[in-house]
C-alpha cells in the first residue's frame, strides 16, 4: 500500500482529512497519483481487494478510485463485491475508451459509480471529481450520524431492497387504510409499524401494540375490548381495552395469525362498526384508530386450514407490506452491524471494540442470517462483550465456520452453508419436531442436533434469542 499526503499542508494538524482509496492493480495511475491529493485528503493506494477490506474493516474512507482497465473476470468480480460492501462511500471508475464499448460495462459504471473518467485521465479533471464526490459522502454520512444509521424512517437499509421498501412506505403514510406487514422473524416488522404511528399524522396519540400470541385465551377478549367491575368473577374495577386505548392513535396487532377464531369475529366487527362494547356492558364506544398488523406465518395458508377467517384477511390486507430477509438486503448487513456497534458502544458498557477484521464482514455476508436483524443486534452485542481486542472476529460473532478464504467461498463454507439451510428447511417443515425432521433427513436425533448446536439454530428463535439478551426493541 502506498500513502500520499499533500505536503503543503502536512504539518497542519487542526484540518480533518478525508481517506480516498485508489484501486489500482496494474499502477497505471502510479505516476500522476500525487498531482490528484487535495490538501484535505489523505489518498491510501491498494495493488489487491483484500488490501483494501483490510483497511476498510478499521479505517473510514469517503471515495474510492478504481482503475478498471486490465481486470480480469474474477477480478472485477471482487471489484463489485468490494463496492458492495461500502454503501457508504462514491466510488469513481478510470477506464479505457475501449472497455467503454460494452454495453455490459457501460450499465456496470452507471450502477456502480459516481463519475468516471477515461484514460488517460486529466489530473485536474479527476482531482475536481473527488473533490465532488467526497462532498456528497460526506453530507451521507452527516445524514447517517442523525439517522442512527443511513435508512429512513428510523429504520437502517440502503439496500435496492429497501429503497423499494422504503418508497412503498413513503405512500402508507399518507394513507388511513389497514396495513398488513408480512416478513420472516426478526425483519423489522414492530419497527416499521412504530414507523407508521411515528411518520403520520396520528404521531403525537397512542401507539399501542397487542401480541394476539402471547394472551391466555381466557383473557384476550377483555385485553382487547376492556370490560367494566363486575363484568366477571375478579373484575373488580373497570378496564379499558387495548383498542380503546388507542383511540386517535395506531393499534398494531401482532401475530394476527394467533388470534383465535372466536375472537376473529369480534375484531371483524369492530372494524366494520368502528366501535366496541366493554365486556359487562352493552354500550357501544365509537372508536377511531388505524390499524397495522402483522404475521410471520402464511395467512393464506392458514384460510385454507380453516384457522384464519378469509373475511378478516381481506379488512387486514387492504395493503400488503413484506419485509425481505436479511439475506436478501445486499450491502446491509455490514451498515447494520456497524450502526448496532456504534450505538452499542457509546452506550453504558462503553467497550473499546472499534470495528470488525475484513473476515468478520465476509462471514456475515455470507452467512443466512434465519433471524434476521435481531440476531444480528444479539450476535453484535455478545461479540462486543466477549471480543479481547479492538477488532470483532468471525469467532467472536460465533461465525467462524463461515470465514472465506481468498476471497472465493471455501467448499467448507459452501458446504456448511448448504447443510444449515437443509436443516433449517426440514425443522421448519416439521415445525419444529426433530425426531420428524432427523427422520425426513435419513440422520439420527443425536446428529441432527450436533448440527442444531454446530449452526447455533433456535428451534424457537424469537422466543430464545430475545430472552438471551433482553434485547427486543431499539
Ligand atoms: N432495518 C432495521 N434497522 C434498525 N434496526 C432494526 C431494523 N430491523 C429490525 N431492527 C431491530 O431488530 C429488532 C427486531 O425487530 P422487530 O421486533 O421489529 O422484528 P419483527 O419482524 O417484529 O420480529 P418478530 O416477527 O420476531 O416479532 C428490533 O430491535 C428492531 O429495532
Ligand atoms: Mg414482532
Amino acid at each position: 500500500m502506498r500513502v500520499l499526503v499533500n505536503t503543503e499542508i502536512n504539518g497542519d494538524v487542526t484540518m480533518k482529512r478525508r481517506n480516498v482509496l485508489v484501486f489500482d492493480a496494474h499502477g497505471l495511475l502510479a505516476e500522476q497519483l500525487p498531482l490528484l491529493v487535495a490538501a484535505d485528503q489523505t489518498v491510501h493506494c491498494f495493488e489487491s481487494v483484500p488490501a483494501v477490506q483490510k483497511m476498510l474493516a478499521k479505517d473510514h474512507c469517503s471515495v474510492g478510485l478504481v482503475v478498471l482497465d486490465l481486470l480480469t473476470p474474477e477480478l472485477r468480480e471482487e471489484v463489485e463485491r468490494m463496492i458492495a460492501c461500502a454503501p457508504m462511500m462514491e466510488w469513481i471508475g478510470v477506464v479505457s475508451p475501449d472497455s467503454l464499448a460494452s454495453r455490459e460495462f457501460q450499465t456496470f459504471i452507471l450502477n456502480a459509480f459516481h463519475d468516471f473518467h477515461t484514460l488517460p485521465i486529466e489530473p485536474r479533471r479527476l482531482a475536481m471529481s473527488i473533490g465532488h464526490a467526497c462532498g456528497k459522502a460526506r453530507m451521507r454520512q452527516a445524514l447517517v450520524s442523525k439517522n442512527d444509521g443511513s435508512g429512513r424512517f428510523g429504520i437502517c437499509g440502503t439496500s435496492p431492497a429497501m429503497f423499494k421498501f422504503f418508497r412503498q412506505l413513503e405512500k402508507v403514510l399518507d394513507t388511513e387504510l389497514p396495513v398488513l406487514l408480512g416478513g420472516e422473524s426478526g425483519t423489522g416488522k414492530e419497527l416499521v409499524a412504530r414507523a407508521i404511528h411515528n411518520y403520520s399524522s396520528r404521531s403525537g396519540k397512542p401507539f399501542v401494540v397487542v401480541n394476539c400470541g402471547a394472551i391466555p385465551i381466557n383473557l384476550i377478549q377483555s385485553e382487547l375490548f376492556g370490560h367494566e367491575k363486575g363484568a366477571f368473577t375478579g373484575a373488580s374495577q373497570r378496564k379499558i381495552g387495548s383498542i380503546e386505548s388507542a383511540n386517535g392513535g395506531v393499534l398494531f396487532l401482532d401475530e394476527i395469525g394467533d388470534l383465535p377464531l372466536g375472537m376473529q369475529v369480534n375484531l371483524l366487527r369492530v372494524l366494520q362498526e368502528q366501535a366496541i362494547t366493554r365486556l359487562g356492558s352493552t354500550q357501544s364506544i365509537p372508536v377511531d384508530f388505524r390499524l397495522v398488523a402483522a404475521t410471520h406465518v402464511d395467512l393464506q395458508e392458514a384460510i385454507r386450514e380453516g384457522r384464519f377467517r378469509e373475511d378478516l384477511f381481506y379488512r387486514l390486507n387492504v395493503i400488503h407490506m413484506q419485509l425481505p430477509p436479511l439475506r436478501e438486503r445486499a450491502g446491509d448487513v455490514r451498515l447494520l452491524a456497524e450502526t448496532v456497534l456504534q450505538n452499542f458502544s457509546s452506550g453504558p458498557t462503553r467497550r473499546k471494540v472499534s470495528g470488525f477484521t475484513a473476515e468478520a464482514i465476509g462471514a456475515m455476508e455470507l452467512f443466512h442470517w434465519p433471524g434476521n436483524v435481531r440476531e444480528l443486534i444479539n450476535r453484535v452485542h455478545r461479540a462486543v462483550v466477549m471480543s479481547d481486542s479492538k477488532l470483532i472476529t468471525a469467532a467472536d460473532l460465533g461465525l467462524a465456520i463461515f470465514v472465506q478464504e481468498n476471497q472465493g467461498v471455501t467448499l467448507e463454507a459452501a458446504r456448511a452453508s448448504f447443510e444449515r439451510d437443509i436443516i433449517e428447511s426440514s425443522l421448519r417443515a416439521n415445525g419444529n419436531n426433530v425426531s420428524k425432521a432427523a427422520q425426513q433427513l435419513g440422520v439420527s436425533r443425536v446428529t441432527l442436533y450436533r448440527g442444531i448446536n454446530k449452526f447455533n439454530i433456535e428451534l424457537n428463535s424469537k422466543l430464545s434469542s430475545d430472552a438471551k439478551t433482553g434485547i427486543c426493541q431499539a
